[in-house]
């Protein structure tokens, strides 16, 4: 304790002064830094899920183009996409392959006064769909397009075991249509 006392008294005396102000400047920066660190890190999550939902801070996506075009939109990820995109004024294009539950999708985004143009078509199917696609996409102004269509393995296994038309419909899907839909 008095070693403590000691040292404190040292620390604190006139012949430390130099030391101590490099020591709480060094520290001020240090605390400065962690602050903003923690700032920088938390802010998306505190856009996304607090100010966002609050109306603030909500980016315009109208900005980049009055349409979104949504893959695999008929399900999962790509219909909740589909419908947040049209809650917030974009029309949709939604694709994927069943037009029967495209169009279940459909009517739901309808509901939010936006337009909704459904591409029934199966990615997996090789280069000549892309031609069709474009057609029906040349006279709109995308400005956003949500790459969402994907497929992976049935169930987990060794690469050389999976089936050669599996591995080739995954490129098709997930890598083709990421670059033909655009071009
Ligand atoms: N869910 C997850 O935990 C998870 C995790 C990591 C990554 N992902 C990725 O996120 C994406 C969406 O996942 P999800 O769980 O929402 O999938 P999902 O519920 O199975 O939906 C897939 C969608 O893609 C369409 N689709 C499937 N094959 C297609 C094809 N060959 N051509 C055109 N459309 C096709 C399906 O509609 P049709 O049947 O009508 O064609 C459906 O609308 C996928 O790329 C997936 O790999 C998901």
């Amino acid at each position: 304790m008095e070693f403590a006392t000691q040292a404190w008294d040292l620390f604190m005396s006139d012949c430390l002064y130099p030391f101590r102000a490099v020591a709480t400047g060094v520290g001020v920066v240090y605390l400065l830094k962690t602050v903003c660190s923690t700032l920088c890190f938390l802010c998306p999550f505190i856009k996304a899920y607090v100010l966002a939902p609050l109306g603030i801070f909500r980016p315009n996506l109208k900005k980049y183009g009055p349409w979104a075009v949504v893959t695999g939109a008929s399900e999962g990820i790509g219909r909740a996409y589909a419908i947040q995109l049209a809650k917030r004024g974009l029309n949709v294009v939604i694709m994927s392959r069943s037009r029967e539950k495209l169009e279940k999708v459909a009517d739901e985004i309808k509901k939010y006064g936006v337009e909704v143009r459904i591409i029934p078509v199966d990615f997996s199917s090789g280069a000549e769909i892309y031609p069709e696609i474009k057609k029906q996409l040349q006279d709109l102004e995308i400005g956003l397009l949500v790459n969402n269509v994907g497929l992976s393995y049935e169930h987990p296994e060794f690469f050389l075991d999976v089936p050669a038309d599996r591995l080739r419909n995954i490129l098709e899907v997930n890598c083709h249509s990421m670059v033909q839909v655009w071009i």
